[in-house]
């Protein structure tokens, strides 16, 4: 609760903009549009049920044992790193599509003394988010429905391999704020493609984010590639974890997941800053 508390002045109302305030587990705007806080910590923001996008119960289970594991904290040192490497206006982070709120958590953990919110279209996310850090609120919402934020409010978006609504990212962030954005890149986990059948990371998906983001400025930048070594649980917890999950199917990775050899894959994303002007 006291997460929530502190973010309430970075927050507005979802259904008409106003200000918003935390008191006796719910979250009220002025108009008297009123939000409950779930007995697990989140808040529901959405008017409608979230639809296929929102990451299911297995994925989110798949999710949190393979970041638990340590496997993907390359991938939060780096974040960290590109964080760091920015000068922040004061305001608060905001994690889009934050899933569990690993990375978030790395980057507050960084950070002293900054509000977070987690954003994430998926209630079971949002469970874990609740709980990822003491200065994290967690919403379930949608980034397209336009986010419950007040303009200029916010310091830091990260994106995660998550959804990006550049349009909106502009609007909540403060002058000279900056979004970092995490992307595989085309050999991304490409064992695993190349094994199960999961649809490829777009080639041109570097070119399509910095058109993206053209009013931004490009900030630091890094890129993690690593070859993971690991069991037929985890390369099968890899695969369930992300978007192909819905695109392979069951018995492929069952199979995987009860395979006794050890198995390469290839770890490579993009962490990239855009800086608003
Ligand atoms: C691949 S997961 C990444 C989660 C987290 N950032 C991480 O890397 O551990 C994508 C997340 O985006 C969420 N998501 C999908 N569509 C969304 C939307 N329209 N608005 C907010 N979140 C969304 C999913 O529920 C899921 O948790
Ligand atoms: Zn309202």
């Amino acid at each position: 609760m006291s997460a929530l508390l502190d973010a309430a002045p970075l927050l507005r109302c979802p259904r008409c903009a106003a200000d918003v305030t935390v008191a006796d587990r719910t979250l009220r705007c002025a108009t008297g549009h009123s939000f409950d806080v779930a007995k697990q910590g989140y808040v529901n923001l959405l008017s409608r049920p979230p639809g296929a996008a929102a990451d299911d119960a297995a994925m989110v289970a798949a999710r949190n044992a393979l970041l638990d594991s340590g496997l993907y904290s390359p991938l939060a040192d780096a974040l960290t790193r590109v964080v760091h490497a920015l000068d922040l206006p004061a305001g608060g982070v905001l994690d889009v599509g934050a899933g569990t709120g690993y990375y978030t958590a790395a980057v507050l953990e960084t950070l002293p003394n900054r509000a977070g919110v987690a954003l994430d279209l998926s209630a079971y996310a949002a469970r874990r988010a609740a709980r990822a850090h003491p200065r994290l609120a967690s919403l379930v919402g949608d980034v397209w429905a336009g986010l419950p934020v007040r303009a200029g409010a916010i310091a830091l978006v990260l994106d995660v391999f998550a959804p990006r609504n550049a349009e909106e990212f502009a609007r909540v962030l403060a002058p000279g704020g900056a979004v970092v954005l995490v992307t595989p890149r085309p050999e991304h986990l490409g064992e695993l493609v190349a094994a199960l059948g999961m649809p490829q990371v777009d080639p041109r998906k570097a070119e399509r984010l910095a058109a993206t983001f053209a009013g931004f400025a490009q900030g630091p930048a890094r890129c993690v590639r690593e070859t993971l070594s690991v069991d037929g649980a985890t390369a099968a917890s890899l695969a369930r974890m992300g978007p192909a999950a819905h695109h392979v199917a069951a018995a492929a990775l069952e199979h995987l997941a009860a395979s006794e050899s050890t198995t390469d894959v290839t770890l490579s994303v993009d962490v990239a800053a855009f800086v608003r002007p």
